[in-house]
């Protein structure tokens, strides 16, 4: 009798325990998805008197939340129109460069609310065919967004593609562009490793990166080899510096996006004249993936794929320093015209 008793009551506790505990965590994901829908505290006072290019975050948090749910579910255009979204064209591009690290930045500053991703990377204005389609084409490609919000899309292959500045120009001379850079051997090896994996993939040889990156006949550098020219950071920016004032870009350190995201990004969110709305809270070490992920709030976090930080093969030491004398100059002339130095070798 005594036993059954004890049981029932065992059992009553457990019902109620799980319905406070579900409770619990209920209230914690309201809050955590509140936390965008409505600030907490009032933004006004923590940014002081709002600037000409600042947004208006309070309309826009809220407004994120509902954007959210129309990109979960299939808007109808009643709603689009009712709730005044727009595609608009990109006020901001991550022009490159291949490898150093453009899916996380682009994916990091989407945390900011009043920043819209173009999840593909859209090739408009380095694929002519893409580029024949016209701007209206390129503008339905970009994500819903409210007025206020701005766009940003990413494709690295603008920054090395000969047509692209002259391009981007005739769209919008005032755009600002983004260009995260990595040490220059570590980016050309990560580029070779992409490579390398795809011929894998498809069950294919490939050479080695030392074959590739130096010439054979005369032992120096091989720069005919696309991953080595991409790194030619400098020669790239100078076409560019044909079309837009340097004041126009941004560099982001790709290195120390790995080590240290937030510092990055803040100097990111001031280069976009956005209040500073990313914050530790926002981006957590994942020691099981070795690199930083997103918490956008207490349910909703994401790393990025397996594709980004993939294992580098192993490099003869003599070929990563003969790479490394030949980017020096290069990289010296970078920091010249940029203002921005790095540590690199
Ligand atoms: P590796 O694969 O060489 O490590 P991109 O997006 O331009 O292709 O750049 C890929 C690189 O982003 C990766 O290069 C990786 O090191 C870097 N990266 C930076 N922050 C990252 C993050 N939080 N998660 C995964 N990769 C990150």
């Amino acid at each position: 009798m005594l036993f059954k008793q004890q049981a029932l009551l065992r059992q009553k506790l457990f019902v109620l325990g799980s319905l406070a505990i579900g409770s619990l965590l209920y209230l914690v994901a309201r809050v955590g998805s509140l936390d965008r829908l409505q600030p907490l505290c009032p933004i006004d006072s923590r940014f002081g008197p709002r600037g000409q290019d600042e947004i208006p975050l309070r309309a826009l948090q809220f407004k994120r939340g509902l954007l959210h749910e129309f990109r979960k579910g299939n808007a109808t255009k009643e709603q689009i129109r009712l709730h005044n979204l727009v595609q608009q064209l990109p006020k901001a591009i991550i022009i490159g460069v291949r490898k150093g690290g453009t899916r996380a930045l682009l994916e990091m500053l989407n945390l900011h609310p009043a920043v819209v991703k173009a999840s593909q990377e859209i090739h408009f204005f380095d694929n002519d065919e893409n580029y024949a389609k016209g701007i209206e084409w390129y503008r339905k490609k970009m994500p819903f967004s409210y007025p206020h919000q701005i766009t940003i899309e990413k494709s690295p292959a603008y920054f090395i593609t000969e047509e692209v500045p002259e391009r981007i120009y005739k769209m919008n001379s005032s755009i600002k562009l983004l260009i995260i850079v990595r040490e220059p051997t570590t980016r050309a090896i990560s580029d070779y490793t992409q490579v390398l994996e795809g011929k894998e993939r498809k069950n294919k040889t490939y050479y080695k990166f030392e074959k590739l990156a130096i010439d054979p006949n005369t032992c120096e550098v091989n720069t005919k080899y696309k991953a080595v020219r991409t790194s030619i950071y400098t020669k790239h920016l100078e076409r560019w510096l044909k079309y837009f004032p340097i004041e126009q870009f941004h560099i982001v350190d790709g290195d120390r996006l790995i080590t240290e995201p937030l510092p990055e990004l803040q100097l990111v969110e001031k280069f976009l004249n956005l209040p500073p709305r990313i914050s530790q809270y926002n981006l957590y070490f994942n020691a099981t993936r070795g690199f930083y992920c997103l918490r956008f709030n207490i349910v909703f976090n994401k790393c990025l794929a397996g594709s980004k930080g993939r294992i580098h093969p192993e490099v003869d030491s003599s070929v990563i320093t003969k790479l490394r004398k030949f980017f020096h100059p290069f990289n010296q002339k970078f920091y010249q015209i940029t203002g921005r130095t790095f540590n690199w070798p």
